[in-house]
């Protein structure tokens, strides 16, 4: 597929012609909004795609964005940025990174240079170093194929100011029209930069001792995985498999998700610096949803993996009816290898700091599920947004179901004959600005244990199922026309929830 985010902005300026008489009443009030996410990061306004830059750098997790700052259609992209010290809670601040002459700020990542190999750092002050895509608009409408290049950014106040590098860009295209998306990590065994760059339908890997001098090391992927659309988003890192070292090679693919669009495939293998060579060929998912992509991890936090995606899918995403903002980020995600029957899989759990940022749960033990039960009935406080635990025995059908006074639903559930997780959009609300958006999303159940565990994070415009301890994730985003009071939980079978633990998320913008 030719690069290009064009494809929706029309309708998109459309509807955003008609929601600015609407926006009069939410000005005041902008993080408290219809549809406007209460515990995931949006921005105050404007429109937001990738996670970029993430790094972790003396207590202060940095997300930097793809962000249009004047409008909520996808357009010349800067790097917004916001801080947070819990993973919950966000500040935004100012714009971190403009577009210049070598073209518009794309994704990419950043890393703390402690040895200084770049020389950026002065006076012993250690520089963060950001490495992104410059995506050149004019050269990209002469039809050159060489308008993406990669380019470096410093800061040496902790992240709040970025300088640009003089010698940009440091990596040329060399003829490739999909040539973005730089994640880099320090390789410490050979003492070297190691930059993992999405190439079209391969991802390509390069080393540098400096960050500005790059040198191709290999190429992965061309004939392996999903390919139904381009690659983008890469990451490559190592996590511990009971003591051994597995590398983990993430490719963000978009379209040709296992739900339709924008997914996030992943590989496990080797890497010796040089070449990364998988351990089995088949194509896993992270997230069986449609709306998790570019998700990457934080750099600089040890042996600690944390993942966030953006919650949304090049389908609509420049349809989705909010106004004033458009896109949020998932809940931030720890990331673990697990063995289930032959095979080794990632699971993801949302962050433990959100333990420490809610209130007690309610529990109730053994609940039966005979016919249809109104959560709201047994805990009066059942609303959105919120946590829900569920550990059940025994492998049931189930389903939970968000409605309002409308007749409006949203449904996720365990299709046991099936062995499918399953999230039911089609009748949630505002479905019709994309033909795709109102479907029924399936996932597979990997484990064959007998018992089942789900954790659900429900938003007031989304909801992520982790199941099985985070073997299955799916999440996906809502519009309904009023809010979602009820929340029902049946079964077509004599079930019993053995432990259902509610907590009520309080929003995080105050
Ligand atoms: C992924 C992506 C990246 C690119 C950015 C542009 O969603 O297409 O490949 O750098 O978005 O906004």
């Amino acid at each position: 597929m030719k690069w290009n985010k064009n494809k929706n902005i029309i309708v998109g300026l459309a509807c955003m012609v008609a929601g600015l008489a609407t926006n009069a009443q939410n000005k005041d009030k902008p993080m408290h909004e219809e549809h406007r996410p209460q515990f995931h990061f949006s921005p105050k306004a404007h429109w937001i795609n990738d996670p970029n830059g993430m790094v972790y750098y003396k207590g202060v997790y940095h997300l930097f964005f793809q962000y249009h700052p004047g409008s909520s259609i996808w357009g010349p992209m800067h790097w917004g940025h916001a801080t947070s010290t819990d993973l919950v809670h966000w500040k935004e601040l100012p714009v971190a990174i403009y577009p210049d002459s070598l073209g518009t700020i794309f994704s990419g990542s950043a890393v703390v240079d402690e040895n200084n190999t770049s020389g950026f750092g002065k006076d012993g002050i250690v520089p963060l170093v950001a490495v992104f895509t410059q995506h050149d608009m004019v050269g990209e409408k002469a039809g050159r194929n060489n308008f993406q290049n990669q380019s470096l950014a410093y800061s040496l106040d902790e992240g709040k100011t970025w300088i640009k590098y003089a010698g940009n860009p440091v990596l040329k295209n060399p003829g490739i029209v999909d040539f973005r998306d730089p994640k880099v990590m320090w390789y410490a065994p050979q003492k070297k930069w190691i930059m993992t760059l999405a190439t079209k339908d391969r991802i390509t890997f390069y080393a540098s001792p400096d960050l500005k001098n790059w040198e191709k090391q290999s190429e992965f992927g061309q004939s392996i995985g999903a390919h139904g659309g381009v690659w983008e988003c890469p990451d490559l890192f190592s996590m511990d498999d009971n003591g051994k070292q597995v590398w983990v090679l993430i490719v963000n693919l978009n379209p040709g998700g296992p739900n339709g669009g924008s997914s996030t495939q992943y590989f496990l293998g080797d890497f010796d610096g040089k070449t990364f060579t998988p351990g089995s060929e088949q194509t896993k998912w992270l997230d069986y949803g449609p709306d998790d992509y570019a998700g990457i991890t934080w750099s600089n936090t040890g042996n600690r993996k944390i993942f966030l995606g953006w919650m949304s899918n090049w389908n609509y995403a420049n349809l989705v009816p909010t106004e004033t903002w458009r896109n949020a980020m998932t809940i931030p995600r720890e990331l673990s290898l697990k063995h289930t029957g032959n095979d080794l899989l990632i699971a993801s759990a949302p962050v433990k700091e959100l333990n420490n940022a809610t209130p007690k749960p309610v529990v109730m033990n053994n609940l039966l599920l005979s016919g249809n039960t109104v959560l709201n009935k047994k805990i009066s406080m059942a609303t959105l947004p919120c946590r829900i635990d569920i550990n059940m025995h025994e492998l049931k059908d189930w389903s939970l179901i968000l409605s309002n006074e409308l007749g409006e639903e949203l449904t996720v559930g365990f299709d046991k004959s099936m062995n499918q997780y399953y999230i039911d959009r089609s009748k949630s609300g505002k479905i019709d600005f994309q033909k795709d958006f109102g479907a029924r999303h399936v996932a597979p159940r990997f484990t064959t244990a007998s018992n089942m565990d789900m954790t659900l994070i429900i938003d007031v415009s989304s909801v992520e199922l982790f199941a099985d301890n985070g073997l299955t994730v799916m999440t996906e985003i809502f519009f309904p026309n009023k809010p979602y009071k009820k929340i029902n939980i049946q079964s077509t079978e004599a079930a019993v929830i053995n432990r259902l633990a509610y907590t009520k998320l309080d929003s995080i913008w105050k």
